[in-house]
């Protein structure tokens, strides 16, 4: 007898980009009937959804793939996303991965349609499977042309690429239509948009922004990343007049010492960047600002350490990834001698955690004894010293801070928070996050 329908798993690793990608498999893969397996050993199909960012994440990537084959010996599996066009590996692994999928690619029909579909009436393009169960994440750009010295991106995605306004406004209202509350914008450099619309006219990244704001509905939007250098006075301002826009901005600035920065190919320094902060807090005052940094690129002295430090400082980033340095094949970087040693990459990394998590903390105040409205991603049970089971609701805010809310409300019901709209009295603040407790029978939005 065959299976009365075939059966997926999907690993993601990574970043949103790549939930987005799972995204495009998922619906791919509903379309022709496949559904969801209750786990990852009855699955007809196996796809990790994977990241080549640093070396940690490829390794723990293969961990995944090896532990499978073992676990699931039939099944096909699928390495796709930022891995799933490297060669090396496509040798190294060739007894255990069946297919290659290179980031943003299809899964080619061949491989996924079942002889007995089984497509169940009304199933959405989502497969009813949504990561989230009210935040959309819908790519604008994918791929990159700025090659950063370091970076896979540019090998791993291609070029870079502008999906037409169109399909974006379209896609925008649908999901607005079905019920999901923030829609997260994605690229790898999302301010340097170009979309050609039907008519041959370029849309830039602040029309993007303008054009969804006013799509009618309660909804938030979040985009990540913008590169430094593409940041100009249009885009400000619509950050600033655009109501549902997040004044979140997420702003890699990589390294704080101009050696490093032309190092990394960055194309700008240390001052453009300030002077583009400067001008931003300016035009948008409630901005809230983040960024990554690389610690222990190659080269890298105490003292261009300390010019990071004190750009962090400078700025007063809420928000920080600090990421050890890691050498990646293919990329421009992966000449140079990795010699800063791994015990001093930590040092700084944690070096660069204690400050910026110093300034998030004093920042974070502001929310104290104020309420913030949230979007509620899932409730958490957590039992107490004293043994008594509590609930949170746990989710962001417009600034997008996490918030933990603690739920007073008994019975059931509030399991049915999640995916909704909250309002969290903050009552303490940490560097990471804030929690509080949440505002029953209040009107949200
Ligand atoms: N090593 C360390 N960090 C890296 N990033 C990208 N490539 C590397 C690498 N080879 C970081 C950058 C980027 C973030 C997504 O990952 O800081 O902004
Ligand atoms: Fe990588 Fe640089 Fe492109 Fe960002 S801008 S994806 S760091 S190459």
């Amino acid at each position: 007898m065959p299976p009365k329908s075939f059966t997926y798993f999907i690993k993601v690793f990574g970043c949103q980009m790549n939930y987005a990608d799972a995204e495009k498999i998922f619906s791919t893969l509903a379309k022709k009937g496949w559904k969801k397996a209750a786990d990852l050993s009855s699955a007809h199909l196996l796809v990790a959804v994977s990241c080549g960012v640093r070396q940690g994440a490829e390794d723990r990537v293969i961990n995944w793939l090896e532990k499978t084959r073992k676990t699931n010996p039939g099944a096909i599996l699928v390495l796709a996303g930022c891995l799933g066009h490297r060669e090396d590996l496509k040798q190294r692994l060739r007894n255990i991965v069946d297919y290659f999928l290179p980031a943003g690619k299809r899964l080619p029909s061949s491989l996924i349609n079942p002889l007995y579909p089984v497509l169940a009436k009304g199933e959405s393009a989502y497969g009813g499977n949504p990561i989230y169960l009210s935040r959309a994440y819908i790519p604008i750009t994918v791929g990159c042309d700025n090659f950063c010295s370091y970076c896979v991106v540019p090998y791993a995605r291609g070029r870079e690429r502008s999906l037409p306004p169109e399909n974006i406004i379209k896609k925008a209202k649908n999901l607005v239509k079905k019920g999901y509350k923030e829609l997260f914008l994605l690229g790898q450099n999302v301010n340097s948009y170009r979309g050609a619309d039907r008519k041959g006219k370029v849309w830039t990244f602040s029309q993007i922004l303008r054009t969804l704001n006013a799509v009618p509905g309660n909804f938030w939007i979040k985009f990540i990343s913008s590169h430094p250098k593409d940041i100009n006075r249009e885009m400000m301002l619509a950050v600033k007049d655009c109501r549902k826009v997040s004044k979140n901005l997420h702003l890699p600035l990589q390294s704080g010492s101009n050696k490093i920065l032309l190092a990394m190919n960055r194309k700008y320094r240390r001052s453009d960047y300030l002077a583009t902060v400067n001008e931003i807090k300016k035009n948008i005052p409630d901005v809230v600002l983040s960024t990554d940094i690389i610690v222990g690129f190659p080269g890298e002295t105490a003292r261009d350490f300390r010019a990071s430090l004190s750009a962090v400082r400078e700025v007063g980033f809420e928000m920080l990834y600090a990421l050890k340095y890691s050498p990646r094949p293919e990329t421009a970087a992966f000449k140079l001698k990795d010699d800063v040693p791994a015990w001093m990459k930590k040092e700084r990394q944690q070096k660069l955690d204690r400050v910026w998590k110093k300034i998030a903390l004093k920042k974070n105040k502001r929310f104290l004894g104020k309420n913030t409205l949230i979007l509620i991603d899932r409730i958490k049970q957590k039992t107490n010293r004293k043994g008594s089971v509590n609930f949170y609701a746990l989710g962001k805010n417009f600034e997008n801070k996490d918030v933990a809310a603690l739920i007073k409300r008994s019975g059931k019901s509030k399991h049915n928070l999640a995916g909704k709209w909250g309002v969290a009295r903050i009552n303490q603040v940490g560097a990471l996050g804030l929690s509080g407790e949440l505002v029953e029978g209040e009107k949200n939005v």
